[in-house]
């Protein structure tokens, strides 16, 4: 089955599509993007996606070419030409092709680039027995909340996870955690869960609002605050959540054993709850 990819309108072997070296993209990081995957074939929570794709072109002031609801089309089109048990959506839109200048033109015409993929969803035998994550320092710029292609910390954050041999980084500013490098984090504390609020330091995650709304419905209190470092490593649980993660619980922090050492309780509902909504 092939991977797929649609460049500017058009749908082409992932091996012919091209982008110019002079787009804005591959110049100076200037594009914002997003990642859906798909359950059952569907594309999962594709609307808020869609709208964080458009809050993140608006926060860089860059024409979205596409509404959601031709964004809906190509990413259906997509996914059922793929034709992947699962699949990930990868959506890219850039400032477009122009001679090398940090300043931009309103007149650039966008760079649109989708790709898909088939999807490996994790494990069951990593989801039942939970990872181990490394806080890392937080040096991102001040605008988290914008998923711009611009990922050269959570890059960095990533390798040195990859080093360590450990699942995910928990990043960390000024002694309070932010997020992961991939994903967010969810600490519980005497049955509460506490995760950070959204704002610049965070990306406001699909998944977070998913999963922080059925904690609600279940009568899980939620606190959006941030939770220090010693905190982390005292919490009962600790949870990352993501579009390729889902709900995954961390046993295992620099090395300190979190709660028991298993998945917690919290962990394991919101883990069944969110299959359940998927399902
Ligand atoms: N990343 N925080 C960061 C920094 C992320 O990069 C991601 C997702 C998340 C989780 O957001 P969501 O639930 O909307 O997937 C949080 C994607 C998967 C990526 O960059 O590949």
């Amino acid at each position: 089955m092939p991977d797929v990819a649609f460049i500017n309108g058009t749908f082409v072997p992932l091996a012919e599509a091209k982008v110019s070296i002079e787009d804005r993209g591959f110049q100076f990081g200037d594009g914002v993007y997003e990642v859906i995957r798909t359950y059952n074939g569907r594309p999962f929570a594709l609307e808020a996606h869609l709208a964080r794709l458009d809050r993140s072109a608006k926060a860089l002031d860059l024409t979205q070419p596409y509404s959601s609801v031709v964004w809906t089309d190509h990413v259906l089109e997509g996914i059922r030409r793929a034709a992947y048990p699962e699949a990930k959506i990868y959506i890219q839109v850039t400032r477009g092709v122009a001679p090398r200048d940090h300043a931009y033109s309103a007149e650039a015409t966008p760079t649109v680039v989708m790709t898909v993929r088939e999807f490996h969803p994790l494990d069951k035998s990593i989801q039942a027995a939970g990872v181990e994550a490394m806080t890392v320092e937080d040096i991102r710029w001040g605008r988290c909340d914008i998923k711009s292609v611009n990922l050269l910390a959570n890059v960095l954050a990533r390798q040195q996870v990859k080093q360590a041999r450990v699942f995910e980084a928990i990043l960390v500013r000024a002694g309070l955690v932010t997020e992961g490098a991939v994903s967010n984090v969810m600490v519980v504390h005497g049955g509460a869960v506490a995760t950070a609020p959204e704002g610049p330091r965070i990306l406001s995650g699909v998944t977070r609002a998913v999963v922080l709304n059925l904690a609600l419905s279940e009568g899980v209190p939620v606190q959006e605050r941030f939770v220090s470092r010693s905190d982390l490593y005292a919490a009962d649980e600790v949870i990352l959540t993501g579009t390729t993660v889902e709900v995954l619980a961390v046993v295992r922090v620099d090395g300190k054993v979190i709660g028991n050492g298993r998945p917690g309780p919290i962990a394991q509902r919101l883990a069944a709850s969110l299959r359940n909504r998927v399902d």
